[in-house]
């Protein structure tokens, strides 16, 4: 089968957060299921500085309203995956891959550049998979704008919502000028959602199967108070909507041969690799440690990871003498307090702005509690790794978190604990979580028994990447 992912962000080139490395992945296992996988992505600034070799395929105009773009179309192979990457000077020579005024008509080029860039690849795609916003839009343009292009009749297409709180809003003259869609398509509510224009709507409506990346998310979509908006559409293909669970790439995260991290470790040796893991956290910090508990962040910095409860629940933890180390970036106003908070705890609290992925892998190995209390989370990404290097999650139960965490309540039990979970999403609900962190903490025979059951989890791809296979077998059978 060939496959052609069409996303914003994919390792090795890109990546802002749990998209690039999902879209990575999942081709990687595909193609290990002997799969034929490209990946359509932007062509952005920063991925000149990487050293793959690039190939010019062609090019090609994109009418954007009154101007004409060139959309120039590069390929590579990384890993058994064709990477097809669209370049344009204007929209992708920026120093941020998001972030600007003109996002929508970035992506909305991007989109374009990419329905056509299909035609390019080596043979036409049997199976379009999209991911999120900024390319949801491609099964209308496939059906509306390609309708009598025979080399798109057979092609079936598959949407993953990553992110539903990103609908691609956008103004209902996107439609006419930038996607040569017709205008109706907005009266007849296609792709009218709360009075404008989302590509997430249209591709909820005119992709042939839909996808989210938990089981619980999918339910928790279908809901009034989880679905974000999208409860009546989703409902309305709710026989074409499943829940796939995201895997964890056991290449990049594996402790017992991390180049990132100081001691390498597996099951048998995670007590005494924790302690050398956990001092050169400390010390790459510039931290001091008092004998308490090390509690560790890495994310982005916004509403819906529940950084207003960390940042609380952080004040607590420093006055009671613990460790707290976060590395994220994202919204101002949230950076600037965490750098307030180390400056009134400059021994004890660690603040690293910015993305950094070695430090990362060193707070995942070197932290004893990995917090994450999101408000919501499809899927999640990082409990996972944080358990694979034998870190406790603490988590709130939402979405994908409420699928990967069997929680520690007060006793170890045949349920096989595996992480420390809260229910209410308010500083009561994280505190009961911390009081137990502690409580396992205070207990370290109990800690490392709850933190081996966490580190033997399986989360590889292969299972998930075998259900969008069958998924895309249904597609194809329609
Ligand atoms: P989301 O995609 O919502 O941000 P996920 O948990 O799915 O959340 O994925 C986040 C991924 O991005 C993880 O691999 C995490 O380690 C990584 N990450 C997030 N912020 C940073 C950062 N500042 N530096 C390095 N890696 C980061
Ligand atoms: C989104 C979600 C996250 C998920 C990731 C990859 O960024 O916020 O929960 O893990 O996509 O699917």
């Amino acid at each position: 089968m060939k496959v052609a992912m069409i996303a914003s962000e994919a390792l090795p080139f890109a990546k802002s957060g749990g998209l690039a490395d999902v879209v990575y992945s999942l081709s990687r296992a595909l193609a290990a299921k002997k799969q034929n996988v490209s990946i359509i992505m932007p062509y952005y600034q920063q991925i000149e500085n990487k050293q793959y070799d690039m190939n010019y395929v062609g090019e090609f105009d994109i009418k954007m309203s009154w101007r004409v773009q060139r959309a120039r179309i590069y390929h590579a192979q990384v890993d058994r995956i064709d990477y097809y990457l669209v370049s344009n000077d204007y929209y992708f020579r920026r120093e941020k891959m998001y972030g600007y005024m003109d996002d929508g008509e970035r992506f909305a080029f991007f989109a374009l550049a990419a329905t056509e860039a299909l035609t390019y690849l080596d043979a036409m795609p049997d199976i379009v998979h999209v991911h999120d916003w900024q390319a949801a839009i491609i099964p209308t343009l496939i059906h509306e704008n390609y309708y009598n292009d025979a080399r798109f009749a057979k092609i079936k297409t598959i949407l993953t919502i990553h992110n539903p709180a990103f609908k691609g809003m956008l103004d209902r003259y996107f439609l006419t000028d930038f996607f040569n869609l017709p205008d109706y398509l907005y009266d007849m509510g296609k792709v009218r959602f709360e009075g404008m224009f989302s590509t997430l709507k249209s591709g909820i409506i005119y992709s042939d199967i839909i996808t989210t990346v938990s089981p619980t998310h999918k339910e928790e979509l279908l809901t009034r108070e989880g679905g974000q908006g999208l409860d009546t559409v989703l409902e309305y293909r709710r026989l074409d909507f499943y829940g796939i669970l995201n895997g964890i790439d056991y290449g990049e995260w594996n402790p017992l041969h991390d180049h990132y991290i100081v001691k390498r470790y597996n099951v048998s040796s995670l007590e005494s690799a924790k302690h050398l893991n956990q001092a050169d956290l400390l010390r790459c910090y510039n931290l001091h440690w008092y004998g308490g508990p090390v509690y560790g962040i890495v994310s982005r910095l916004t509403w819906q990871k529940g950084i207003d409860l960390v940042l609380d629940e952080a004040r607590s933890i420093l006055s009671k003498g613990g460790n707290f180390v976060l590395l994220g970036s994202g919204e101002r106003e949230l950076e600037q307090k965490f750098e307030v908070l180390r400056s009134q705890y400059p021994d004890t609290c660690g603040i690293y702005i910015g993305y950094n992925d070695q430090l990362a892998h060193k707070i995942y190995a070197g932290s004893d509690f990995f917090l994450m209390p999101s408000l919501f989370e499809p899927c999640g990404l990082s409990q996972m790794i944080a358990q694979r290097y034998g870190t406790l999650p603490i988590v709130r139960k939402t979405g994908g978190l409420a699928d990967t965490i069997v929680p520690y309540d007060g006793r170890i039990t045949s349920l096989g604990e595996d992480g420390i979970a809260f229910e209410d999403y308010n500083i009561g609900g994280l505190d009961y979580a911390i009081y137990r962190a502690e409580e396992l903490y205070r207990n370290q025979e109990n800690y490392y028994r709850v933190a081996k059951v966490a580190m033997k989890k399986n989360y590889s791809w292969s299972s998930s990447a075998g259900k969008y296979l069958k998924l895309y077998q249904k597609a194809l059978s329609k």
